[in-house]
């Protein structure tokens, strides 16, 4: 079945010679819709490549005196067609508050830009259970106003973002579950991120209740991309 595939590079790689080789890479994908989530200066070459293009972060103002911002607009006529909203990194280095993270969801919305909300709960919560887990997994989502299903929910537990730890996939379900039982939408899309890589990532395809996959570290190292591509093309 064809699933959604984010390719997050975060901040890699360093050079336009290396975003041009992991877009000529991730082409490779054939299965299923990839999405590249470069950083800003590379998502024009990125583009040109023909993949879908998303972004990692923008502003909420439209244009103006916002030094060092960039908006939806601008984003979007470089061929963004996604946007990443929440993602646990700017909520916890750059302050992104559920307040911050709201208006860019309802900003994104507004501007035809799907955005991808995440949300994930710290390990402090989960140690003490799943039930609270799952309860501030819900708090995040009704922060958020939602009056339309043109959107992505992520689920990326912040313990197993770039720890080489994930979730497991029979988790990751049930979690899943809980979120479409509260969105109450079948078509909703849903899928996992945290530490997916060539090892793991057919185990979450395979689950009917996983949509699809938001992947880091393995999607802009070159050797770990390969091996990403390749398995998902023998599977
Ligand atoms: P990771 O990151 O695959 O490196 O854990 C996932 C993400 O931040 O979306």
């Amino acid at each position: 079945m064809r699933k959604f595939i984010g390719l997050n590079w975060k901040m890699n790689p360093a050079t336009l010679r290396e975003a041009k080789e992991l877009a000529f890479v991730s082409r490779g994908i054939k299965k299923h819709e990839v999405v590249l989530f470069p950083p800003f200066p590379f998502i024009p070459v990125a583009s040109k490549s023909g993949m879908k293009i998303g972004a990692q972060n923008f502003s909420i103002e439209k244009n103006g005196a916002h030094t060092g911002e960039i908006s939806l607009s601008m984003l979007k006529s470089v061929g963004a067609r996604y946007a990443l909203v929440g993602h646990s990194e700017r909520r916890t280095h750059f302050g992104e508050t559920d307040v911050l993270v709201s208006k860019k969801f309802s900003a994104s919305i507004l501007a035809q830009v799907t955005p991808v909300l995440c949300v994930g709960e710290p390990w402090e919560i989960r140690k003490k259970g799943i039930r609270l887990a799952e309860a501030y997994i819900k708090r995040q989502i009704a922060s958020v106003r939602i009056k339309t299903n043109n959107f992505i929910i992520a689920y990326e537990p912040v313990w197993a973002i770039g720890t080489g730890r994930a979730c497991s996939p029979s988790d990751a379900v049930k979690m899943a579950e809980v979120i479409r039982g509260k969105m109450k939408d079948e078509r909703l899309k849903i899928i996992y991120g945290g530490s997916v890589d060539a090892r793991n990532i057919k185990a979450f395809l395979d689950e009917k209740e996983i949509d699809g996959v938001l992947v880091g570290g393995a999607s802009s190292d070159i050797k770990k991309l390969r091996k990403l591509v390749a398995t998902l093309n023998n599977a």
